[in-house]
C-alpha cells in the first residue's frame, strides 16, 4: 500500500563548513525536495519522519528551514531530489582593469579545462560609470587584448542607461537580450556587467534569459552594490508599476569588488549604500553596529573605513544567504528585507527621485518606530538606530510618506503588495534590539500612521 500522508516534504538548505572556510568564495548547497521513492510498504503508510536538521553557522544563525506542508499527498507518488551547488569567487581588489591585473581573468575562466580553450566575453556598462570614467570601454577592450590568448571579446561593450531607468524600461531589457543574442554568447560564455545595483540587476535578468543562463560576471561600482546588490544571488527589473516584478534567483560565476571605482562615486551614492550596512549590521551583527555609529560621521567618505564597511557589510549578506536556510527566498522570512516594504513602494511613490538606499533609511526608521511604539523595541536601541541614519546623511522621512490614494495613505499598499510578493501570510521583520530581527506576521495601521506623523516631526518636515 502506498503512503496515504505527505513524507516529511521539506525544502533544506545546508552549508558544508569546508566549504565555508574556503578563503574568498561562497558556496550554497541546496537540497531541493526528496528523490526516494515512497517506500511501498510503509508499516504505518507514513514516511519515517524526518525532521530538517537544525544546524547552525558560525554565527550561531540557523541553517535550515523546514517548509513542510499541512496538505496529505495523494496516492502515486515519486518524490524527486535535486541536489544542486553553487559557488562563487567574490574578489575585493582594486584596479582590476589593468591590464596586468589577474582577478578578472581568473575569475572568467577559473573553469576552464583546456589552456587553449578562449573564452567569450561581452561587456555591459553602466552609463553613469562610463561618464565618471571615459576610458572605460577602451581599458575593457585593452584588458581583454592582454589576455587574448584566454579572452575572445564578442562585442563592443554596450552601455546600459544608468540608475533605475534601466529596470523601468522594458525596450532596455529587450535590447540587452538582442545583444547578447546577437553576440552569439553560449552558456560557457561570460557577461561582465559593470554598474550600480540597478545595471547590475537589468544585465544580470537579461543573463539569466538566454540560453537559460549564461554566465554572470558582476562588477559592482557603487557600495550598495559592492556591499548587497552584486554580490547576491537575484536579479530583477520592474514591471506593471511594482519593483522588482520580474526576476530570477540566480548565483553569479563570480564579483569582483573593486574599491577604485568609489573614488568617483557621488556622496549620495556613499551614504545610500550605507543604509544597506547598517541594515544589515542590525538584523546580524551588533559589533558592526557599534562600529557604523562610531565611524558614521567619516564613512562617507572613501578610504579605508568606507573599503573595510564595504567589505564587512559584502560578508554579512554573503553569510546570512548562505547560512540563514533559504538562499532562494521560498519561506516567507525576509530580515534582508528588513525596512523594504515600504522602501519597495516609497521609491516607486518618489517616481525614483529616492534612491533605493535612501528608500530603505526611512522604511528602517519607519519599522523601528512602529516597534518602538508597540513596545517591541526599547529606547535606547530605537535612539541610536535613528541617530545612526542621521549620523551617515541619509534622510528618515519622505513626503511621499504622506501622499495619499482614494483616501488612504498610498504607502500602505506597500504591505499589500509586499505580501503578496511572499504569497500569502505577511512576514515583515521587525527589530527586537540590535542584532536581534523576528517576524510580524501583521502591522497595525494606526500605529504605521502615528509612526510616519512622529517621523515626520523628527525630520523636521
Ligand atoms: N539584486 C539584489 O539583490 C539587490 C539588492 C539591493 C538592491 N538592489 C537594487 O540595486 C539598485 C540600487 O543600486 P545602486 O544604489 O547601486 O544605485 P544605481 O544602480 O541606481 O546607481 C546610482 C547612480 O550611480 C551611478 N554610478 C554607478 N557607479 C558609479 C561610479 N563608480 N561613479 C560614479 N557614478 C556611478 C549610476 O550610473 C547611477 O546614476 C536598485 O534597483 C535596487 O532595487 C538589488
Ligand atoms: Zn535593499
Amino acid at each position: 500500500m502506498l503512503a496515504s500522508h505527505v513524507p516529511p516534504w521539506w525544502s533544506d538548505v545546508a552549508s558544508d563548513s569546508r566549504l565555508l572556510s574556503r578563503a574568498g568564495s561562497t558556496s550554497l548547497l541546496y537540497v531541493h525536495a526528496t528523490d526516494r521513492e515512497l517506500p511501498p510498504e510503509e508499516p504505518s503508510g507514513h514516511f519515517p519522519t524526518r525532521a530538517p536538521s537544525r544546524r547552525t553557522c558560525r554565527t550561531g544563525h540557523a541553517m535550515s528551514v523546514s517548509l513542510a506542508p499541512k496538505a496529505t499527498a495523494p496516492a502515486g507518488i515519486h518524490w524527486q531530489q535535486v541536489i544542486a551547488q553553487f559557488d562563487y569567487p567574490v574578489v575585493f581588489c582594486s584596479d582590476s582593469l589593468t591590464p596586468g591585473a589577474e582577478q578578472l581573468r581568473w575569475t572568467i575562466c577559473r573553469n576552464a579545462t583546456s589552456e587553449t580553450h578562449r573564452h567569450p566575453v561581452i561587456f555591459c556598462i553602466d552609463a553613469g560609470v562610463s561618464a565618471a570614467w571615459p576610458h572605460v570601454e577602451q581599458s575593457v577592450v585593452d584588458y581583454v587584448a592582454a589576455h587574448s590568448d584566454q579572452l575572445e571579446l564578442r562585442a563592443a561593450p554596450l552601455l546600459v542607461p544608468a540608475g533605475e531607468a534601466c529596470k523601468n524600461d522594458p525596450d532596455v531589457h529587450s535590447s540587452l537580450v538582442e545583444a547578447l543574442a546577437s553576440s552569439r554568447m553560449d552558456r560557457q560564455a561570460c557577461v561582465v556587467a559593470i554598474g550600480g545595483g540597478a545595471v547590475l540587476d537589468a544585465v544580470g535578468y537579461a543573463a539569466a534569459l538566454v540560453h537559460r543562463g549564461v554566465r554572470l560576471v558582476r562588477m559592482p561600482t557603487t557600495v550598495l552594490a559592492q556591499n548587497d546588490a552584486g554580490v547576491g544571488v537575484k536579479n530583477g527589473v520592474n514591471a506593471f508599476g511594482a519593483k522588482n516584478f520580474l526576476g530570477t534567483f540566480c548565483p553569479p560565476f563570480g564579483v569582483i569588488n573593486d574599491s577604485r571605482w568609489l573614488d568617483t562615486l557621488p556622496r549620495r551614492d556613499i551614504r545610500a549604500g550605507l543604509a544597506e550596512a547598517v541594515k544589515v549590521s542590525t538584523i546580524r551583527d551588533p559589533n558592526f553596529f557599534d562600529w557604523l555609529e562610531a565611524n558614521a560621521p567619516a564613512l562617507s567618505r572613501c578610504g579605508p573605513l568606507l573599503d573595510e564597511s564595504v567589505r564587512r557589510a559584502a560578508l554579512l549578506h554573503l553569510e546570512h544567504i548562505r547560512c540563514s536556510g533559504d538562499p532562494f527566498e521560498l519561506g516567507s522570512a525576509r530580515p534582508l528585507d528588513y525596512g523594504h516594504w515600504s522602501a519597495h513602494k516609497l521609491e516607486t511613490l518618489s517616481g525614483h527621485e529616492l534612491r533605493h538606499g535612501e528608500a530603505v533609511a526611512i522604511g528602517m526608521a519607519l519599522d523601528a518606530t512602529y516597534a518602538h511604539r508597540i513596545g517591541l523595541l526599547d529606547a535606547t536601541a530605537f535612539g541610536r538606530l535613528l541617530s545612526v541614519i542621521e549620523a551617515l546623511g541619509l534622510p528618515l522621512f519622505h513626503p511621499a510618506l504622506d501622499e495619499r490614494r482614494d483616501g488612504q495613505r498610498a504607502i500602505l499598499g506597500g504591505l499589500e503588495e509586499f505580501r503578496e510578493h511572499l504569497g500569502g501570510v505577511l512576514s515583515v521583520t521587525l527589530l527586537r534590539s540590535i542584532g536581534t530581527p523576528i517576524e510580524a506576521h501583521s502591522m497595525d495601521q494606526a500605529h504605521i500612521e502615528a509612526s510616519i506623523d512622529w517621523l515626520r516631526d523628527r525630520a523636521g518636515g
